[in-house]
């Protein structure tokens, strides 16, 4: 059935102060002083982004059908730094699949600078935490190895190979093999790959999950700073609230299953953003209430003998 709940709540602006020094962060697209300002209700004709009522249904091993996502809209502009957040299994992963067109969706619409998602496309890229680099290829070849794919000259993929590895500063790597490098190192060639095949819209699927947090602090600024130099548009999925607001210029957050946009966050902190910062234990708070009650919710229907999962309208019971 469809819900309101995305269209009764307004995105909730986290404010924040402006010590000068650190307003001067490292975006340079859109400028530090609009950061978190206009963001929020974006119209579909300027979305990089847009999905329209998607709904997704799964055929489960008893043959019904279970409801993932359930009439989400949400507006991803140009550049903009999303995240997604919400319990285990609401469907965070099987959203980006969906703006990645590995999976249709069941009812809905998915735009990409206004075209249908018919499919995946060298404009958009998913970055799994599992990197699916290959561990017979070089750091280079690895990077080398999307362009490959896409028909780009020798030349230009030497080029970009180099470009973009000393982005990530491991150009002195692009001999080594992945097993040679360390967990963060492997996620930085991974983004390299990624970034090398040039595609508008980056799917981050908990890329730093598995880091250790020095590890994970390091790539949150490399991220930050790559994202300013390229201006890529980043729809990223975290279990880690905190993260999404150490990055995001919006958070959404899905409820429990099945996935519905419960509410947006629009952070208006300056960049660049320190996970220990009062500010951000502040905004993570307020998120974190909402999060928890929908974790509550998970763990009352994991724990419930007898209780089925939500199934999609029309499906068996
Ligand atoms: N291929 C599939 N077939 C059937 N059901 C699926 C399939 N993939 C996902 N699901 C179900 O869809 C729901 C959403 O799954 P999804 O992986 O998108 O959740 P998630 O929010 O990414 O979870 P997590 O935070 O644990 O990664 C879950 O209930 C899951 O069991
Ligand atoms: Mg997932």
């Amino acid at each position: 059935m469809s819900s309101n709940i995305q269209n009764a709540a307004a995105p909730i602006v986290i404010p924040g102060h402006r010590s000068p020094a650190r307003v001067a962060g490292p975006r340079s697209k859109f400028g530090p002083a609009s950061i978190g300002h206009t963001l929020g209700h974006v119209s579909p004709e300027i979305a990089k982004v847009g999905l329209s009522e998607i709904c997704l249904s799964y055929r489960t091993h008893g043959g019904e059908r279970l409801l993932a996502l359930d009439h989400i809209n949400l507006q991803v502009r140009p550049g903009e730094f999303l995240c997604v957040v919400g319990p285990s299994g609401c469907g965070k992963s099987t959203l980006l699949h969906l703006i990645a067109g590995l999976h249709p969706q069941t009812s809905g619409q998915i735009l990409v600078d206004g075209r249908p998602v018919e499919g995946p496309g060298p404009d958009r890229i998913l970055i799994f935490q599992e990197l699916g680099l290959f561990p017979w290829l070089t750091v280079g070849e690895n990077v080398e190895f999307g362009m490959k794919m896409k028909g780009v000259s020798k030349a230009e993929r030497e080029e970009k190979t180099r470009y973009y590895l000393r982005l990530v500063h491991l150009w002195q790597f692009k001999k080594s093999y992945t097993h040679q490098l360390s967990g963060g190192m492997r996620q930085r060639v991974a983004l390299a790959r990624a970034l090398a095949t040039e595609p508008d819209v980056l799917l981050m699927d908990e890329p730093f999950a598995a880091l250790d947090a020095q590890t994970r602090d390091l790539l949150h600024d490399e991220l930050e700073r790559i994202w300013a130099e390229t201006g890529r548009t980043i729809i990223f999925v975290t279990h880690n609230v905190r993260e999404a607001i150490r990055l995001g210029d919006r958070v959404v957050l899905l409820t429990f299953r099945p996935g519905r946009v419960k509410r947006e966050f629009s952070i208006d902190l300056p960049r660049p953003r320190v996970l220990e910062d009062v500010h951000v234990a502040h905004a993570a708070r307020a998120i974190l209430d909402e999060l928890r009650e929908e974790i509550n919710r998970s763990l009352e229907v994991e724990y419930s003998v007898g209780v089925k999962p939500h199934l999609a309208p029309g499906a068996e019971q």
